[in-house]
């Protein structure tokens, strides 16, 4: 894994990639991606698997590597599906409390018979998250896997800053746009394919089955490792590192801080 430092984004860049993401996705955001994920919780964690060539565990293994827990902590995960990261936290550290936040009720009913089955207990709220229900200062732990290509993060990222305690850490972990253009057109390709594959195989529905364009489009338009450490420095979060996979820096384990 490789560490990255270097910033390559200003605040008049993070506004206008903003605005254009917003006037491509907002439709599919809004009407699209709910019913992806009506369909896809029974299957999503193989479908991932598979989709990802089997890359999709040691993805998750080294997110929650790199999240620091200690007994007490409150943590809260945005986003949360059908609690693959919740649960991995509590295996991690049984002494702190989920809260899962999620607007999909779909997956996140998904989400608590998983967690039913491995003995852990999780907060459940279903809503959108670009406003968070909870007073400022209020997580020791704020994780984000999988889902900001789908959110607007002029909204998303100051609320998280603002529920997080000072001193507390958010974790963000998403397959990125690569620095590389070679490895992001080989990429981008793959991506579309690999979606319509995993559709096809897990016989899922109409919406599942054509959004391979747009997951490829979501990252065209979304930010390099690089740009995001930025993004979240220009949102006011501190000290913020970012590792990348072993796999062409495609996907980005972000470490960011609340100052405190
Ligand atoms: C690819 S899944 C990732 C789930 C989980 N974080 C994981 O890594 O397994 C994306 C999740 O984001 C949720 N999501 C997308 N947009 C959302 C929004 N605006 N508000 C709340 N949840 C949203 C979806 O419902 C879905 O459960």
């Amino acid at each position: 894994m490789e560490s990255r430092t270097s910033a390559s984004i200003t605040s008049g860049k993070f506004e206008q990639r903003e605005q254009k993401r917003r006037s491509l996705f907002s439709h599919t955001w809004k009407e699209f991606i709910p019913k992806v994920f009506e369909d896809v919780p029974q299957y999503y964690r193989s479908g991932n698997i598979v989709a990802s060539l089997g890359l999709w565990e040691l993805w998750v293994w080294q997110f929650i590597n790199t999240i620091e827990l200690r007994p007490g902590y409150q943590a809260l995960d945005v986003c949360a599906g059908t609690n693959d990261v919740g649960i991995r936290l509590l295996q991690k550290q049984p002494d702190i409390s989920v809260t899962a936040i999620d607007r999909s009720k779909e997956m996140q009913a998904e989400g608590q018979r998983r967690a039913a089955k491995y003995h852990v207990k999780i907060k459940s709220i279903v809503q959108d998250v670009h406003t968070l229900p909870f007073p400022d200062n209020s997580f020791d732990v704020i994780t984000l896997q999988a889902a900001s290509r789908h959110l607007q993060l002029d909204k998303v990222l100051p609320e998280i800053l603002r529920v997080l305690k000072p001193g507390g850490h958010f974790y963000h972990c998403d397959m990125l746009k690569p620095s590389t253009p070679m490895v992001e057109w080989f990429y981008l390709r793959f991506l579309r394919m690999s979606v319509a594959w995993t559709a096809l195989l897990f016989r899922s529905t109409e919406a599942s089955r054509n959004c391979g364009e747009y997951f490829k489009d979501a990252i065209q338009h979304f930010y390099t490792p690089d740009e995001l450490s930025e993004v979240f420095r220009l949102v006011g979060f501190a000290k913020v590192t970012c590792r990348t996979s072993i796999w062409g820096g495609m996907v980005g384990f972000h470490d960011s801080q609340k100052a405190g």
